[in-house]
């Protein structure tokens, strides 16, 4: 029986705005932060998706307030959070997990195809921390990027996605650097291969799952409770002297060389 890591009501009295927070990891920490005693507003372009979390947290339990809003989309984006204002008081930790993907080689890839992922990952979480500014002032809080390994070494047909995880990990450092003076927390979890989620199912064709298992210095793929448990640590008081940070939860996985490589 695994024991409970955290108390389940470290983050009572805090509001959590999640983007990409219907799906695969980032509703992952939805859930988590909404477990441990957050309230959360999810956003993500896809209401079904978000109607399905929400029913999800408060099914554990928890409170969730569903807003769609493309995260492009910087009045979408303030609207947005402006209703999960309305609807919890304040915003005291800002999660971006909004992101596009898909395998493409360099060379076959159209301008407009790498430009909306970088649009969607790099502009879509500037995008989110700009109109959250405010309320993480008002409140000393925190932002927590979800970026990936892909732009450590170079990783095949990933160009689009390594190119915006690189400037998402920019935006990390310098708004821990820009924001620490407002008491403000900046970092990011870059997390490996992680089983059952949308990403992998695109990148990782079933068959070579097995070999890239083998590649993993602790010989599994990571699990969507990975991420969250790292979320939970950084966002947590645990984490307050912590800034400017990508923490990777990988198995160790990128030092043996990307997963598409
Ligand atoms: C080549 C493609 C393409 C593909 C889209 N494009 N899919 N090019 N191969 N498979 C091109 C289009 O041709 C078009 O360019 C441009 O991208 C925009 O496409 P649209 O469909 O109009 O855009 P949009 O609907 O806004 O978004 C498309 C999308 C998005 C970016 C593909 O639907 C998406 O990524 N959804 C997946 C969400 C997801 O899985 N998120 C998890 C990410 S995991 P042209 O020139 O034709 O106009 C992750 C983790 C990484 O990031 C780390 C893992 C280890």
């Amino acid at each position: 029986m695994t024991k409970q890591v955290f108390s389940t009501d470290i983050f009572e009295g805090k509001v959590a705005f999640v983007t990409g927070g219907g799906t695969g990891i980032t509703g992952g920490v939805a859930r988590a932060l909404a477990g441990h005693g957050a309230k959360v507003a999810i956003t993500s372009r896809k209401i079904e998706n978000l109607e399905q979390m929400k029913s999800v947290i408060e099914e554990d339990g928890g409170e969730c307030h569903a807003v769609s809003a493309d995260v492009r989309d910087y009045e979408a984006v303030e609207r947005a959070i402006s209703e999960s204002v309305d609807a919890f008081g304040k915003i005291d930790i800002v999660v971006n997990g909004a992101a596009g993907n898909f395998l493409c080689f360099a060379n076959e890839l159209s301008a407009n195809g790498f430009g909306t992922v970088v649009d969607i990952d790099t502009k879509g979480t500037f995008n989110v921390c700009r109109a959250a500014f405010e309320q993480l002032k008002a409140n000393e809080g925190q932002i927590l990027n979800i970026s990936a390994t892909l732009h450590y070494l170079g990783t095949p047909m990933q160009i689009h996605v390594s190119a915006a995880k690189a400037g998402v990990d920019a935006i990390t450092r310098n708004l821990a650097v820009e924001w620490g003076r407002y008491g403000i927390r900046v970092n990011g979890i870059a997390p490996g291969p992680i089983e059952d989620t949308e990403g992998m199912k695109r990148l990782l064709p079933p068959q070579l799952k097995e070999s890239l298992t083998k590649r993993i210095p602790l010989k599994r793929f990571g699990r969507i409770k990975d991420i969250e448990d790292a979320a939970l640590f950084i966002c947590s008081p645990a984490a307050s002297y912590i800034s400017g940070v990508t923490l990777v939860v990988d198995g160790g996985q990128w030092l043996k060389g990307t997963s598409l490589s």
